[in-house]
C-alpha cells in the first residue's frame, strides 16, 4: 500500500484550529486537568513549527473562549499562565522561522502577566513575514459579530455609509480578523463535533475535519494527515467547479 503524502502545491493558506480535549487527556490518566494543558501547549509548539514548514499563511488556534471563564479559577488561572510560558521559551524558535503572532479576542480582560506576555510576543514579532500565528484568546465569535454590527451602524448613523453599502467586505473588514484570510480548513480535535463559537462568518466555505485524537496526542504527523484529508475534498463554494 502506497503511504499518502501532501500535495506541497496544495496546501491550505489559512487553517484554524479548535485545540480540545486537554482535561480528558488528563483524566485518563488520573492527573489533574492542568496537566492536560500543559501537555496541550507542547503540542501548540509542535503544529505552529509544522504549519510553518509546511507554508500555511494563517494559523489561528482557538485558546480561550469568553465561556471559558466559567472554570474553575485554578483551571482558569493556570491556562492564563500559559502565554508567559510559551512566549519565554518560543519566541526564538518564532523568530527564527519567521513567524507573527497576532491576537483576536479581548485581551484587556486578561490578567496583566498575561496580556504582557501576549503584547511582547507580538512587538517581538511584529518584522516577521511569515506565518500568521493568531491566538484566540478571551474571544468569542457572537460579541466579535456583535461588535462589528455596532461598528458599522456607527458609519451608518454619523452618515460615512450607505446602508446599501454594507456587503461580505464591509463585514469582514469590521471583525477582529479583519486582513486575514478565512480559514480554508477547519479542524476541531477531540470527536467533538461543534463549532463552540468560533468564527462562525469566517469559515462560511472552509471544510470541516474533526479527528478522534484529544489535542495532547495530536502530533505533527495526524496534523499532515489531516491535510491530506482535506486535499480530498472538492471545494465547490456553493458553485460547480471540480465536480
Ligand atoms: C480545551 O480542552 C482546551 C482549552 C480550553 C485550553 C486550550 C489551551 C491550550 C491547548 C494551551 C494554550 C497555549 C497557549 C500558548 C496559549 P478541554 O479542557 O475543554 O478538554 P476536555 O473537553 O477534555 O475537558
Amino acid at each position: 500500500m502506497f503511504e499518502e503524502t501532501i500535495d506541497m502545491n496544495r496546501i491550505p493558506d489559512s487553517v484554524a484550529i479548535i485545540m480540545d480535549g486537554n482535561g480528558r487527556w488528563a483524566k485518563k490518566r488520573y492527573l489533574p486537568r492542568i496537566a492536560g494543558h500543559k501537555r496541550g501547549m507542547n503540542v501548540v509548539e509542535e503544529i505552529t513549527t509544522e504549519a510553518s514548514d509546511l507554508g500555511i499563511k494563517v494559523l489561528t488556534l482557538y485558546a480561550f473562549s469568553t465561556e471559558n471563564w466559567k472554570r474553575p479559577a485554578g483551571e482558569v488561572n493556570y491556562i492564563m499562565s500559559l502565554p508567559s510560558t510559551f512566549f519565554d521559551k518560543f519566541i526564538p524558535k518564532l523568530i527564527k522561522n519567521n513567524v507573527k503572532v497576532q491576537t483576536i479576542g479581548d485581551v484587556s480582560q486578561l490578567p496583566d502577566k498575561t496580556r504582557e506576555a501576549v503584547s511582547n510576543a507580538i512587538e517581538e514579532t511584529k518584522a516577521c513575514t511569515g506565518m500568521v500565528l493568531n491566538f484566540a484568546l478571551n474571544y468569542g465569535s457572537r460579541l466579535e459579530i456583535l461588535n462589528a454590527t455596532k461598528k458599522i451602524a456607527t458609519e451608518v448613523k454619523n452618515g460615512n455609509l450607505n446602508v446599501d453599502d454594507i456587503n461580505d467586505v464591509v463585514f469582514s473588514n469590521n471583525l477582529e480578523t479583519s486582513g486575514l484570510k478565512d480559514p480554508d480548513l477547519l479542524i476541531r480535535t477531540s470527536g467533538e463535533e461543534r463549532i463552540s463559537n468560533f468564527l462562525l462568518w469566517q469559515i462560511a466555505y472552509s471544510e470541516l475535519v474533526f479527528v478522534d485524537k484529544l489535542w495532547p496526542e495530536y502530533h505533527a504527523k495526524d496534523f499532515r494527515q489531516t491535510i491530506i484529508e482535506f486535499q480530498k475534498r472538492k471545494r465547490r463554494f456553493g458553485g460547480l467547479i471540480n465536480k
